[in-house]
């Protein structure tokens, strides 16, 4: 099914995106523990003239995670390098990464749940002593080498923190889980990037957009290039609240901001009057991916108490029933609603 605020979790970034990630501190909305301890982090590392300690991100896609990795390197004065963990297949695609980089810099990794074993095994040693420990060809010949690493940091950026082995967990520093953003926060990142595409917007038409983006910029960023189509085929100067209506409408975003797939697992919940259901039962009944279900759809309405864990599945809460206002159903053995 066609998903309009879908996140594409690996996708490459748009242009778009790029352009108007914000680059400094001050233009950085929101997330604000985690900025306030980055900067005494940061501050703290360059007053000794030291690499900072390596830092994991964990959280939903589209919260920002890439583009703090991107304001860190700029506040250290450190150039940057990219990458994600499925596109590390061999030990030589990280061994060629880290020789490359200079002291203080910063090597980005998103996606870290996603490496192999045996790449994790390189990186411990180098997270831990700044040394590159690799095997080099194969059989009697083969010969292991040790080559000193300048210090650098690593940011390590997941969907799943669960998924990260321990050993890689425990070698960052630094550990910061990534927030949803509310609707003042989203609205004022719309405004600042309607701005940017040198678009006008009325707030009301912003705070719009902020009440349906899943508590997400990338989500609200996308809804405003799209509701500045319709605006502007409209005739509009000024994207206006009426035009900000219809075109989340028609783009198939209600007006609390779930999109299809969130209420097709809300309805599939409610279905199951009050028994828990597994998220392999979730994914098959919808035909969607079981990471996708768990990473994307999940933890929004998790956050909003739409859904539960149990240790024996997913419920749906006394707020999802009244949204569907259905009463809710009389639980046999306490729990939630007992
Ligand atoms: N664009 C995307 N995320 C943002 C944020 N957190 N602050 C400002 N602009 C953004």
């Amino acid at each position: 099914m066609h998903r309009v605020v879908d996140i594409e979790r690996f996708e490459a970034e748009s242009g778009y995106e790029k352009s108007l990630r914000p680059a400094k501190w001050e233009d950085y909305i929101g997330q604000e523990k985690i900025k306030r301890n980055l900067k005494v982090f940061i501050e703290a590392s360059l007053r000794r003239g030291e690499a900072l300690d390596h830092i994991l991100f964990f959280g939903p896609p589209g919260l920002g995670k890439t583009t703090l990795a991107n304001i860190i390197s700029s506040m250290m004065g450190a150039n940057i390098k990219t990458t994600a963990a499925p596109m590390i297949e061999k030990s030589g695609d990280l061994a060629a990464m880290l020789t490359s980089i200079e002291e203080g810099d910063i090597l980005f990794i998103d996606e870290i749940h996603r490496m192999s074993p045996a790449i994790e095994e390189i990186l411990y040693p180098a997270m831990e002593d700044f040394r590159l420990d690799i095997i080099i060809g194969s059989g009697p010949a083969a010969q292991s080498v040790k080559i000193d690493l300048p210090r650098f940091t690593l940011i390590g950026a997941t969907t799943r923190a669960g998924m990260l082995s321990s050993p890689l967990r425990e070698r960052f520093g630094m550990h910061f889980r990534m927030e949803f953003y509310d609707n003042k926060e989203l609205a004022e990142i719309v405004m600042r990037a309607a701005s940017r595409l040198s678009c006008q917007i009325a707030p009301e038409a912003a705070e719009e957009i902020a009440g349906r983006s899943r508590g997400t910029p990338r989500i609200a960023l996308r809804l405003l290039r799209r509701v500045r189509d319709f605006s502007e085929v409209a005739g509009e100067e000024r994207i206006s609240l009426e035009s900000a209506r219809y075109g989340l409408e028609q783009l198939g975003v209600n007006d609390i901001g779930f999109d299809e797939q969130d209420i097709r697992v809300l309805e599939l919940l409610v279905s199951s009057k009050g028994r828990p259901m597994g998220l392999s039962t979730i994914a098959a009944a919808l035909s969607e991916d079981e990471g996708t279900i768990e990473d994307v759809v999940e933890p929004y309405l998790i956050a909003n108490g739409y859904i539960e864990r149990t240790a024996r599945g997913r419920i749906a809460t006394a707020k999802t029933y009244e949204l569907f206002r259905l009463a809710p159903p009389q639980r046999e053995t306490g729990g939630l609603f007992g």
